[in-house]
């Protein structure tokens, strides 16, 4: 399979590595699912600072400024009052630390929903202030009018649906998405209202397997899953949570890291050799010349 690259004039300065500054492109992102197949998953974790972005780049198609940044960096309670500035300053912090994954950024919850105009005004401030290349909204057949309105207007979306923790209010909590019948069907109609809307990918979320399956079988463009299935067009985590930063993650996340555990390690050496005077030690320390 080949891929499409684009010159990304955005790092070209920023970005301390010789590797040519070329990137991932939307278009080539959506045309991985052909006729409704996928012969290479599409790979996404979440990235919020430019450092994280530049080890995270080379492994992934897609780097996700996710306004999960509300409680995984800013210990927020909910994503619910993560502010567009915060959004754009993440943003463009991503965009600096990668050159190959296509950036998409979160509308933060308040940004989008009055109006296709609202939305339109608030993401293009996302893609200009960020040099992002598209922007992810959550909701479903609701949103559609909006991503129509969007994609028509030159800025790429990617929808997000079955839990949208956006609606924690709403919803009641965090729990898995489309147990009853009804409530299914809705998610695989909004997966489908999205994909007509021209969204050029969707998330989703938190959801039992038969939904997600249904969901990919049944729109053109890729679906995300976190939480849905292995069948999904490709796979998103928090990269907080598969590095295990956090004790207490969902169900489906895979940890393949414990960081958490080297961190306190690591802080708990330095305090001891600060505490007994042995840091800095003569590795560390500045020696008058002689002579
Ligand atoms: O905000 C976020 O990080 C997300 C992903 C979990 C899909 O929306």
């Amino acid at each position: 399979m080949s891929t499409t690259f684009q010159l990304d004039t955005a790092t070209s300065r920023a970005h301390p590595t010789p590797a040519p500054m070329k990137r991932l492109t939307i278009p080539a992102i959506r045309a991985r699912k052909d006729d409704g197949v996928t012969t290479e998953p599409i790979v996404m974790l979440t990235a919020y600072t430019a450092r994280q972005a530049q080890l995270l780049d080379a492994h992934c198609d897609l780097l996700l400024v996710g306004d999960s940044l509300g409680q995984v960096i800013y210990g927020l309670s909910s994503s619910v009052p993560v502010t567009l500035e915060m959004m754009i300053n993440h943003g463009a912090a991503v965009v600096r630390g990668s050159y190959h994954a296509a950036v998409v950024v979160d509308m933060p919850f308040g940004t989008y929903e009055q109006s296709p105009e609202q939305a339109f005004a608030n993401a293009a401030r996302l893609l200009k202030e960020t040099g992002c290349a598209a922007v992810k909204l959550e909701g479903g057949e609701a949103m559609a009018e909006t991503v129509a309105f969007l994609t028509q207007r030159g800025i790429p979306v990617m929808g997000h649906v079955g839990l949208t923790p956006q609606a924690v209010n709403v919803l009641g909590g965090y729990n898995a998405r489309g147990r009853s019948d009804a409530e299914a069907q809705k998610i695989v109609d909004d997966a489908k209202a999205l994909d007509a809307a021209g969204a050029f990918a969707v998330v989703i979320e938190g959801v039992v397997e038969p939904i997600a399956i249904a969901a990919t079988k049944a729109i053109a463009c890729p679906t995300i899953g976190i939480g849905g299935s292995a069948q999904c067009d490709g796979q998103v985590l928090v990269t907080e949570d598969m590095c295990g930063l956090f004790e207490r993650v969902p169900r489906f996340v895979k940890r393949y890291a414990n960081l958490a555990e080297e961190i306190e390690t690591a802080a708990a050496t330095y305090a001891s050799e600060v505490r007994a005077r042995s840091f800095p030690g003569p590795e560390q320390t500045y020696q008058p010349r002689k002579g």
